[in-house]
């Protein structure tokens, strides 16, 4: 238990280095959270300065997810359980990107750090959420609704491919968190008034 709270420590931590408000904060001196949706992460930085600083922001996001993944696979590994530790590290880096302590608990939605947990944990279930993403972005060009859909299936294809009640646990909480991140989004889908994606960039930071 020990062991697994240094996971979860450790990969809140690495979660709370969100890109986007670092990038964005120190370097453009002009914070992601006042621009577009108001959401730190990927989307709203492409969609609000758009260009080069994006490659960043995703480089910085995917980077901690690796960490966090390694870390959490060494130290679980260690004690002889094969994968949980990169499935607490899944939800805590996304819980950090979410929730970072050191930006006021204002963050993003942990689409793209989780999404890459996912890759590395399992690259079958990873197809699965990626093609639902996809599928539902090209049809509909809502980031956020390919999102919301990787989430839906997150769970079923992790128990599909894993069969184990933990880290099917791991995987709900992981997409609950998520769709709940997204319930602005999801009322402006039914306003009609969400942005949709676009590689044309609608206005300069
Ligand atoms: O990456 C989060 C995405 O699903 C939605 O972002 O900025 O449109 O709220 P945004």
């Amino acid at each position: 238990y020990l062991y697994a709270l240094i996971v979860a420590v450790v990969s809140y931590l690495l979660g709370c280095f969100n890109g986007s408000i670092i990038v964005s904060k120190y370097i453009l001196k002009n914070d992601i959270r006042s621009h577009g949706s108001g959401n730190a992460g990927l989307t709203n930085f492409y969609r609000s300065f758009g260009g080069g600083l994006t490659a960043l922001v995703l480089l910085g996001d995917i980077l901690k997810a690796v960490l966090a993944y390694f870390f959490g696979r060494w130290l679980m590994g260690s004690l002889g359980f094969a994968v949980g530790g990169e499935f607490l590290a899944c939800f805590f880096v996304m819980l950090g990107h979410t929730f970072p302590v050191f930006f006021g608990f204002k963050g993003g939605k942990g689409v793209l750090s989780g999404g890459t947990l996912v890759a590395l944990i399992d690259l079958r279930i990873f197809a699965v959420v990626i093609i639902a993403f996809l599928v539902m972005v090209v049809l509909t060009r809502y980031i956020s609704l390919g999102s919301i859909m990787a989430a839906v299936f997150f769970p079923f294809a992790a128990w599909f491919f894993w069969h184990s009640p933990f880290y099917t646990f791991m995987t709900v909480l992981c997409s609950a968190m998520l769709i709940f991140m997204h319930r602005g989004n999801l009322t402006r889908i039914k306003n009609g008034t969400e942005s949709r994606f676009s590689f044309r960039r609608k206005k300069s930071p």
